[in-house]
């Protein structure tokens, strides 16, 4: 009787097969049903079981002859299903779907359809079981990576939004307003930008500049120094490397630079210091629009709007022969000149406002500029350009103790280098009376400073000592 319940029973039964070969294929049915990834559990139209292959019955933890001969409600008592989905095919003459859990701990889903006779009536139901804990793990673990990739979304906008307020351009010298107006027809055309001009006078500020204002803007903005990069590892900086191509810990595989921009802009910084050697192979790219990383075999399609930086003179270093002449016009697109400070001096005390007011704001504090610190500042030549203006008003801001920032407080972080440079005249900067005050007000300041008396100071400077006094309250050096 046993063998009632076998598939090789299920087999005879079947319209299909060939009475002599049933046995034969009902056991190679069974065979096949064993080795499937997928649990297997057939009941007859009642409710009994007929058949469990193995793999329903490793995910389940029931033995084959604890089910086979069972009417499912009976198991159900038994303790080893919560519900059946088989019964439930009888009751609905549907397919349906259940999450199965079983003691072991294991998560399955369960999906049973029917099976008819010519009759209509349900001569089997099939359930098919499948592990869902595996499924279910990663479904949780995609989950918590979605809200994971959403946090960072918003803390990249965040972190963006902060980029962009610290990197505002501030100027309204005649300059200024010319790159403004080179920006404003460019900025939304894809062609390639050449900045130049000395160091901290703002390159990478007009880049930023260039790329808010795109239709890039949402994309990401990466800057690579080209300084920075070992020739060795140009490449794979760069174009990125394949997986395997290198052992050890980096086999994975990364993105080079250059796709990391993909969508946005990239800001090629110190292009200068590139050697010829990573100078062609940048070429390259820039002309087939492709990376292949380091490895690959497959070139990548890049969409990448380039900006290039640099302090040196190209074209000069074009005829030295340290820079591919190649490149320098594929770079030389749209070039922008940022003049250095002492060119523009109208924009200084709008940018050391600017900065007082971003410094006064970080560090909780209301510092002002004397009138006659602006002066002086307007009149000092920056040969570190708006860096050093930066660099100096938080500098100022953090260690005056005073409300108002006066000039003579100034004067006293210019070192002996850069009160040369404020005394420069060969430049043709300061008319005759503002070089004459400026050093008469410096010397009386230095003297006082060394002498502590206006008395000394006076005959150190060989002049009377009214007239330092006078000289004192001219320039607003305090007397101790
Ligand atoms: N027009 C400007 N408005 C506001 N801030 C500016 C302006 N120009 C420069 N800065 C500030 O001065 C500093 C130096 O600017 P930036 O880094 O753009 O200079 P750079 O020309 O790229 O210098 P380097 O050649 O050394 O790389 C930055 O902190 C920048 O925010
Ligand atoms: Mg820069």
């Amino acid at each position: 009787m046993e063998d009632r319940y076998t598939i090789s029973e299920i087999g005879k039964r079947s319209d299909h097969l060939n009475s002599k070969t049933n046995y034969t294929i009902g056991k190679i049915i069974e065979e096949i049903l064993d080795c499937m990834y997928d649990g297997i559990y057939i009941t007859d139209g009642n409710g009994v079981t007929l058949f469990i292959n193995k793999s329903y019955s490793s995910m389940s933890g029931i033995k084959k002859e604890d089910a086979v001969g069972f009417h499912m409600q009976d198991l159900i008592k038994k303790g080893y299903f919560l519900e059946s989905a088989s019964l439930k095919v009888i009751e609905t003459k549907k397919p349906v779907s259940i999450i199965d859990c079983f003691s072991n701990g294991k998560k399955c889903l369960a999906t049973a359809n029917p099976v008819f006779d010519e009759n209509g009536q349900i001569k089997m139901v099939v359930t098919n079981l499948r592990d869902m804990t595996e499924l279910l793990d990663l479904k949780n673990q995609l989950e918590e990576l979605y809200d994971l990739n959403k946090k960072y979304y918003f803390e990249l906008k965040e972190l963006r939004k902060d980029i962009e307020n610290k990197y505002n351009i501030i100027g309204n010298s005649k300059s200024m307003i010319e790159i403004y107006e080179i920006i404003d027809r460019i900025a939304e055309t894809d062609a390639t930008v050449l900045i130049l001009g000395e160091t901290g006078v703002g390159k990478e500020v007009v880049a930023r500049e260039i790329h808010k204002n795109s239709l890039r803007k949402n994309g990401p903005f990466i800057k690579v120094n080209c300084a920075s990069i070992p020739e060795s590892l140009f490449e794979s900086e760069m174009f990125g490397y394949a997986s395997g191509a290198f052992t050890g810990a980096d086999n994975k595989g990364k993105p080079g630079l250059i796709e990391l921009a993909n969508k946005g802009t990239l800001l090629l910084d110190e292009i200068g210091e590139l050697s010829l050697s990573s100078q062609s192979k940048l070429l390259r790219v820039l002309e087939e629009n492709k990376v292949t990383r380091v490895g690959g075999t497959e070139p990548i399609n890049i969409d990448v709007r380039i900006i290039a930086a640099t302090n040196r003179d190209l074209k000069k270093e074009v005829e030295k022969g340290t820079f591919r002449e190649d490149l320098f016009y594929r770079l030389n697109v749209i070039p922008i000149y940022v003049p250095p400070l002492r060119e523009r001096k109208e924009d200084i005390p709008l940018l050391s406002k600017y900065f007082l007011d971003l410094y006064n704001s970080k560090y909780n504090k209301t510092k002002t500029l004397s009138h006659k610190a602006f002066e002086l500042l307007k009149w000092y030549s920056w040969p570190g350009n708006v860096r050093q203006l930066k660099n100096l008003i938080e500098r100022l801001v953090l260690t005056c103790p005073y409300d108002i920032i006066t000039d003579d407080y100034i004067s006293g972080f210019f070192g002996k280098e850069e009160i040369e440079e404020l005394y420069n005249l060969g430049r043709g900067e300061l008319t005759l009376d503002e070089a004459v005050s400026t050093i008469e007000r410096q010397l009386i300041q230095n003297a006082l400073k060394k002498y502590r008396t206006t008395r000394k100071a006076a005959k150190a400077l060989g002049v009377s000592q009214p007239t330092i006094v006078r000289k004192c309250k001219k320039y607003g050096i305090a007397i101790e």
